[in-house]
């Protein structure tokens, strides 16, 4: 830590020497002494925001800035103004623990038929915060399912931007992957012939959960989805039912902060449904925050915290059931299905 400060400080010395000599005249031994203890103090700011320590990044900052503007005049505040980026996107998401933020995702696909190119997403922006149900409500085609895709290294954006906690998912992917739950259901996606315990095993590896965490994550993972008393049968005889639960299982063997759920709850018995439903409940209580899409109205209106109506590949609303209802200006004792109905003509594809 000394070193690098030693460092900091000799590279920062001209702007110092410049504080010196631009003050000199109006300056006495304690106000030179501010200037130090200001640099010194932007240094430490900006170790620490290198070592990703954000809450020492904040504290140092804002005492920088303190010390800054005890110099006053125009230095003291370029100074200051340099620290601004320090109290960065990461340090907001830290403070609102958000767990993820998206910005301007955009998709396209080439129409090689046509030879055009499609918009499957455009400009999408959001955040989901630790403990939040975020929904993407839409006909089908709006998008969902490429944005989910796209916001989780399944599929690059053509632009727009990815943090998970404070990792940037397209620069570092395998980390951020670690933190990350992605389930998009379906009779495919795991070894018929293996065990559930063996297929969650081999998925595990691949996300880079710790060897020696393996077999715990994924007993537990099979346990939160009421699986555990099968995990040693061979997945090609599950029903349904039960692959749609371990397709969740396997999207929470690494323990995510984040866990997408495209459309978890098709196709499923209403006992099912429940199950899933209170899982997801359960997962929230936790702290893990949630990004779901679904077809089932009550899910979303049983789930959701904040709701995105999404047409097009663009969003069209974004805020609470009341909201939506109202932006959809049905009664406030209507259903999100009638909302939902009194606008899909606005959402679909022209
Ligand atoms: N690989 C692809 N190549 C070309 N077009 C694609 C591809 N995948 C999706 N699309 C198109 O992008 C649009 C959005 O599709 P997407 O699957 O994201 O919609 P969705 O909202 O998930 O729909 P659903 O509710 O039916 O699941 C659709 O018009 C679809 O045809
Ligand atoms: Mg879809």
């Amino acid at each position: 830590m000394i070193k690098k400060l030693i460092f900091y400080i000799d590279f920062k010395y001209i702007s110092i020497i410049i504080l010196f000599i631009k003050y000199e005249r109006r300056s006495n031994y304690d106000f030179r002494w501010d200037c130090i203890i200001s640099e010194v103090l932007s240094s430490l700011a900006y170790i620490f925001y290198q070592e990703k320590n954000y809450q020492n990044a904040i504290n140092y900052s804002i005492n920088a800035v303190l010390s800054y503007s005890k110099i006053g005049g125009i230095s003291g505040m370029v100074e200051a103004k340099k620290l601004l980026p320090l109290i960065h996107l990461e340090l907001i998401m830290i403070m609102q623990n958000t767990v993820l933020k998206a910005k301007g995702i955009t998709r396209y696909y080439n129409d090689k038929k046509n030879k055009k190119i499609f918009h499957a997403i455009e400009d999408i922006s959001f955040s989901v915060h630790e403990g939040e149900v975020v929904s993407f409500v839409g006909p089908n085609g709006a998008g969902k399912t490429t944005l989910l895709k796209s916001i989780s290294n399944y599929l690059v954006p053509t632009s727009g931007s990815i943090k998970i906690m404070d990792i940037d998912l397209l620069k570092d992917p395998k980390k951020a992957r670690r933190k990350l739950g992605v389930v998009f259901g379906g009779d495919r996606g795991f070894y018929n012939n293996a065990s559930a315990k063996d297929n969650l095993e081999f998925f595990a590896r691949l996300l880079y959960v710790k060897e020696k965490d393996i077999k715990i994550n994924v007993l537990n993972a099979l346990k939160t989805v009421n699986l555990d008393n099968v995990a040693n049968k061979a997945v090609g005889t599950f029903s349904k039912g039960m692959l749609q639960r371990l397709h969740i299982a396997r999207g929470l063997v690494n323990n995510p902060k984040i866990l997408m759920l495209d459309e978890p709850t098709v196709g499923l018995d209403i006992e099912s449904v429940l199950s899933i439903r209170h899982l997801v409940k359960e997962l929230t209580k936790k702290g893990c925050g949630i990004i779901l899409t679904s077809h089932n109205m009550e899910d979303i209106e049983t789930l959701a915290d904040t709701i995105f109506l999404i047409g097009s590949g663009r969003i069209h609303y974004q805020g609470s059931l009341e909201g939506v209802k109202k932006f959809a200006q049905v009664d406030a004792n209507s259903t999100l299905t009638q909302a939902y109905l009194a606008v899909s003509d606005e959402l679909k594809r022209k």
